[in-house]
C-alpha cells in the first residue's frame, strides 16, 4: 500500500561567524547600500576553518533526529544534497552516516545546486511511498565560502554557509509530501559554474592562475531564469497537489535574492505574510537555504499543524524544483507512527492528545480534499456576497 511521507523532524546549523556587508566593504569594491538594494542581504555566516559540510550537516541532522525522537540507527536512508562536499571521494553522505553513528544505513549524495534539498525530499518520498523505507534523513548543506573567489565582488557578497535537515517518516495518515515538480535546463549550465577541477579541467597551475576553481556566475542570466521559473514551478506543484494557491499557508522560497522572492510573490499573488524570508541574515546558503528557512518558519510559529507549505528552489544546472507539503501533526512521538499497534492503556495523556489531533487532522485533510472541488474558499466567499 502506498505510504504517505510526513516531516517528523527538522534541524538547522549556521556557523557562529557573522560576516557583515560593512566587513565586505573592506575586502572588495562594494557597499552595504549596493548589497542591500540589489539582494536584500545584510549578513551571512562563514564556517570556521575546522568546519566542513559534514560537520555542519551532522549538527543539523542531530537536531532533526531529536525532534523526530529517532536514533541514527532507526534511519533507513540518508540523502545529502550539496555542491560543496568535503571530498570528491568518499561521498560526504557516507562521512555523515559514519559521524552520526547510523551504522550500515544507506547514504548517497545528490548534486542539484541550490535546488538539491527539494530534489532530496522528492527522492526520499519515493522510497517511503514505495514501502522501502520508514525513516529517511534529508540534508541540504553547503560550505560555499570555500568555493567563492573572495576577490570577485559579483559572487562573494551573495553566499553564506549552513546546513538544514528533515526526517521524513512513513505514515498511513494522509498528508506530508503531496506533490513535487523537478526540472533542469543544462543548456544554461555555464551561467553558474565552477569551470575547473572536474575531469574536464583537472587542477593545474593554469587553473590556479586563472582562478577557475572558484564559482563563476552570470548574475543577470540566473536572475532572469529565476524570476521566470520560481512562480511557474510553484504553480505546477500546487496544481499537482490538488490544492489551489488560496489553500497555501506559506511559501518558502530559495533565499538567493529578495528581489527574486518579491517578484515570485507578486506573480503568485500571495500577500507578504505568506512568504518566508531570511535571506537578510544568511545570504544564499545554496542547498541549505530552504531547510534552514523551513526550520526557522516552524520555530517562529509561521508553520502550524495542518498548514500547506510550498517550497520552491532554483540553482546550478540550471535546475528548479517545487514541492507542496501538508504539515500535519508536528509534535512527534515516533511510536505513534504505528499507533494502531500500541495498546491504548500504555499511552500517556500527552500521547493520546497527539493521536486525537492526528486523527482530526487526517479527517479534516481527507474531507477538504473531497470537498475542495465543490466548496473552494473563493466559491464560498462568492456565494456569501
Ligand atoms: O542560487 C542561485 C545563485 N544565484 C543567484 O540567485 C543570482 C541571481 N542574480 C542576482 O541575484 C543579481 O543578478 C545580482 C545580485 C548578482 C546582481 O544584481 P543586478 O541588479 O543583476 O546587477 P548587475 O549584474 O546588472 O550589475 C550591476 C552593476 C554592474 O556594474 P556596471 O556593469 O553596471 O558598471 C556590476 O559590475 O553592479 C556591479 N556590481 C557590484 N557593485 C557593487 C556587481 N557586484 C557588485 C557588488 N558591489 N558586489
Amino acid at each position: 500500500m502506498t505510504k504517505y511521507s510526513r516531516i517528523t523532524g527538522w534541524g538547522k546549523y549556521a556557523p557562529e561567524k557573522v560576516l557583515t556587508n560593512q566587513e565586505l566593504e573592506k575586502m572588495v569594491d562594494t557597499s552595504n547600500e549596493w548589497i542591500i538594494t540589489r539582494t536584500g542581504i545584510r549578513e551571512r555566516r562563514i564556517a570556521a576553518p575546522e568546519e566542513t559540510t559534514a560537520t555542519m550537516s551532522v549538527e543539523a541532522a542531530r537536531a532533526a533526529l531529536d525532534k523526530a525522537q529517532l536514533r541514527p540507527t532507526d534511519l533507513d536512508l540518508i540523502i545529502v544534497a550539496t555542491s560543496s562536499p568535503d571530498h570528491f571521494l568518499p561521498a560526504v553522505s557516507s562521512t555523515i552516516q559514519d559521524m552520526l553513528g547510523a551504522k550500515d544505513v544507506g547514504a548517497f549524495t545528490l548534486v542539484a545546486g541550490c535546488t538539491g534539498f527539494v530534489y532530496g525530499l522528492a527522492t526520499a518520498h519515493q522510497f517511503i511511498a514505495n514501502g522501502n523505507c520508514e525513516n529517511v534523513l534529508v540534508i541540504g548543506a553547503d560550505l560555499i565560502s570555500r568555493f567563492v573567489d573572495w576577490e570577485d565582488r559579483n559572487t562573494c557578497v551573495l553566499f553564506g554557509d549552513g546546513a538544514g535537515a528533515v526526517v521524513l517518516t512513513a505514515s498511513d495518515m494522509p498528508g506530508g509530501v503531496l506533490s513535487f515538480v523537478l526540472g533542469s535546463d543544462g543548456s544554461l549550465g555555464d551561467a553558474l559554474i565552477v569551470p575547473a577541477i572536474g575531469c574536464k579541467e583537472p587542477f593545474s597551475q593554469k587553473v590556479l592562475n586563472e582562478r577557475t576553481h572558484y564559482i563563476r556566475m552570470d548574475g543577470r542570466r540566473v536572475f532572469k531564469f529565476a524570476t521566470r521559473i520560481m512562480s511557474k514551478a510553484a504553480v505546477e506543484a500546487v496544481k499537482a497537489s490538488g490544492l489551489s494557491l488560496s489553500d497555501i499557508d506559506l511559501l518558502i522560497p530559495h533565499q538567493a535574492n529578495l528581489r527574486i522572492i518579491e517578484l515570485a510573490r507578486r506573480h503568485l499573488g500571495l500577500p507578504e505574510d505568506k512568504v518566508f524570508i531570511n535571506v537578510d541574515r544568511y545570504g544564499n546558503t545554496s542547498a541549505a537555504s530552504i531547510p534552514i528557512a523551513l526550520c526557522e518558519a516552524i520555530e517562529e510559529g509561521r508553520v502550524n499543524e495542518g498548514d500547506n507549505v510550498v517550497m520552491v528552489g532554483f540553482g546550478g544546472g540550471l535546475t528548479w524544483a517545487a514541492t507542496v507539503v501538508h504539515m500535519g501533526v508536528m509534535e512527534t512521538l515516533p511510536r505513534l507512527v504505528a499507533w494502531r499497534f500500541v495498546p491504548v492503556g500504555s499511552l500517556s495523556f500527552e500521547e493520546m492528545k497527539v493521536i486525537a489531533r492526528a486523527t482530526m487532522d487526517s479527517l479534516a485533510f481527507k474531507a477538504s480534499a473531497l470537498l475542495l472541488p465543490l466548496y473552494s474558499k473563493t466559491g464560498l466567499r462568492r456565494r456569501r456576497k
